[in-house]
């Protein structure tokens, strides 16, 4: 949700700070700019719109400059016009300033800076950041941002050049990501890893409520205070190429392809089959904990949150313990009944989900203990956990998830498999044949996707649907939320899950001879149930496409349009057949012109709430 990047050095800031923005691009995509310092004043170029108006822009007018701060923005407090994009100057102009996130008291702020004098031009928060910069400013702009900052409530991730300290770059964070990336006499400011990647691997994490100073030659972090803080410099995995398109059209698609090893990685080096063990010392339960458990509260947004909605079934079902999924922007305002015997188990791609991020707090400040399944290292959510699951999909930069949810859902079956062992439910027999499966599930994958040719069929002859209805029973109902959300964000068509079973108590009567009903009638206790309710929809004349098991021919009976995927275990078949939906999803978007990976109207890592 929005994204920044900040350089200094001595190459040409431009055009580090726009090949930075491209990388966050999924972030926001409304309107975007920078700003350098240039012949001794602040320049800058603002483009309503994608990237590429932008790029039109300094194609005309080139902005010179060897410091300088970035932004592309998803719009908050005023449209995705021009003159509400960033950067945005003070009234001197002499400071200009990027932001990610929302300053809660903007508005008490602005009139008193208007009572003061300061003329404001846009509709934003963030312009009041830089006249309330401008005002604190005496003969030292690291002193005034501190002191700006400290009278600002909400959220925030900024960078501030300025020509009353030309050869310095400063940044600060609170509850909105922000990295320092540190190269050679050249240093960056991001919201996330992937926007320096090709520069550097070295990277600082800010904390809420510090600031960076950084020049060519290095970095100082401060608190609010103007004390030092001593910062440990990570070294970033990720290997630039993962976070490139590799030869696909979209990084939706590649994301997609790349779900059999995100698998292995997921596993990677945390069962051992032999033994029936699987290893999840970063949870820090021991055994007693986990046998003591009584509740547990899964607790995420959109995908992720149906993530957990699977999970629910896995834990339920192997460790017999109540679980109980909310939505996080739910959880955190319902008073929910949470107290030291919880266990909260929080998920998130992007570590960095405003709502996400405060239902843990609010957890843990019931005296919860809290776990998370988080993607990025060292984002928010990870670092305030008590323990941390790493899900290793890699860089996801599609704005719908795809191979993240396949990773919280391998993390969320060992979960259940742990916890099964651990409250001696699942006996070493079962546990073994659990693990063995789970690692033929890659090979699994690998089949669906190399026959893609009749997804693709389906999806030519369903394009033009205005409304589509998901099937699903037990763990596949999940499956069925998920198949929707794909659809909706990346299609624009409106699409609405049912448990299968719930459709004769009212959804049925939207069913006519332009309603495609996807129901997914995989190998399961539910089965028969599952083909009465195909049979339902058909006698409505509605449009059945079919989810099944390798081999069915009974389904032939209902529908031509049939989708077939390999057998697994029951507990196991969310984590194959989601596949097809996501390549359904992104066939149809394809086929309808969509922006596949920038879907109107969403960003990736809501960091608003
Ligand atoms: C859907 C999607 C969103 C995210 C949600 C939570 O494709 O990407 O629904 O799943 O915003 O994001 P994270 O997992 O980063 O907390």
């Amino acid at each position: 949700m929005c994204g920044i990047v900040g350089y200094i050095g001595s190459g040409e800031a431009t055009e580090y700070i726009f090949d930075g923005l491209k990388r966050l691009e999924y972030r926001g995509y409304d309107s975007a700019g920078i700003a350098t310092i240039t012949n001794g004043g602040i320049d800058r170029r603002r483009g309503e719109g994608k990237l590429v108006n932008l790029e039109k822009k300094l194609r005309e007018q080139p902005l010179a400059g060897s410091v300088g701060i970035g932004h592309t923005r998803w719009a908050t407090h005023g449209r995705p016009t021009e003159f509400n994009a960033h950067p945005h100057t003070d009234g001197s102009g002499k400071i200009s300033v990027v932001h990610n996130g929302i300053i809660e008291n903007y508005m008490p702020l602005k009139e008193e800076l208007i009572e003061k004098g300061h003329r404001f031009v846009s509709q934003t928060d963030t312009e009041v950041l830089a006249h309330l910069i401008e005002d604190e400013f005496k003969d030292d702009l690291e002193a005034a941002v501190r002191a700006a900052l400290k009278r600002v409530e909400g959220a925030y991730a900024i960078g501030v050049i300025s020509t009353h300290d030309p050869d310095t770059l400063i940044a600060g964070r609170k509850s909105s990501p922000l990295i320092l990336g540190l190269g050679d006499n050249e240093n960056f400011i991001a919201s996330d890893v992937p926007a320096i990647l090709p520069h550097t691997r070295k990277i600082i994490y800010l904390d809420d409520e510090e600031i960076a100073v950084l020049t060519r030659s290095g970095a100082t972090v401060k608190d609010l205070g103007g004390n030092t803080v001593d910062k440990k410099v990570e070294t970033i995995e990720w290997n630039p190429v993962l976070a490139e398109k590799g030869g696909y059209d979209h990084f939706m698609l590649k994301e997609i392809f790349e779900q059999p090893q995100v698998i292995r990685n997921t596993i990677g080096g945390r069962t051992d089959e032999e033994h029936a063990k699987i290893y999840l010392e970063e949870m820090g339960l021991s055994v007693e904990d986990v046998k003591k458990l009584k509740h547990i509260y899964i607790v995420a947004c959109g995908t992720a949150y149906y993530s957990g909605c699977v999970g629910k079934y896995m834990i339920e079902q192997l460790a017999r313990v109540q679980v109980e999924v909310d939505f996080a922007s739910e959880f955190r305002y319902r008073n929910p009944i949470v107290d030291e015997s919880t266990l909260v188990i929080v998920i998130s791609q992007s570590g960095e989900t405003a709502d996400t991020l405060a239902a843990l707090r609010e957890a843990k400040k019931r005296g919860a203990r809290v776990i998370g399944i988080v993607n990025v290292k060292g984002s928010s959510i990870a670092r305030e956990v008590d323990g941390v699951l790493y899900i290793h999909a890699g860089p996801e930069i599609g704005v719908a998830s795809t191979k993240a949810y396949m990773a919280m859902l391998i993390a969320l079956i060992l979960i259940a498999i742990q916890f099964g062992r651990m409250r001696e439910l699942v006996d070493v027999p079962e546990a073994r044949r659990l693990i063995r499966e789970l690692k033929r599930l890659p090979r699994l994958i690998e089949r669906t996707l190399a026959d893609v040719g009749n997804i693709q069929e389906i999806a030519e002859t369903f394009f033009e649907a205005r409304d589509f209805l998901y099937l699903g029973r037990g763990v596949n109902f999940p499956t069925a939320m998920e198949g929707a959300l794909k659809l909706k964000e990346i299609s624009y068509i409106h699409a609405e899950a049912y448990a299968a079973g719930e459709m004769k108590h009212g959804p049925i009567a939207l069913i006519d001879r332009n309603m495609p009903v996807l129901c997914i009638a995989t190998k399961s206790a539910t089965y028969d149930k599952v083909l009465s309710n195909i049979q339902e929809v058909k006698a409505r004349e509605g449009n059945v496409i079919a989810l099944v098991t390798d081999g069915d021919e009974e389904i032939l009976k209902f529908t031509r349009d049939v989708i077939s995927v390999p057998e697994t275990e029951e507990i196991l078949s969310p984590i194959v057949n989601v596949v097809p939906m996501q390549l359904l999803a992104y066939y149809i978007a394809l086929r309808r012109g969509s922006d596949v990976d920038q879907p109107r109207n969403l960003a990736k890592s809501v960091t608003v709430e």
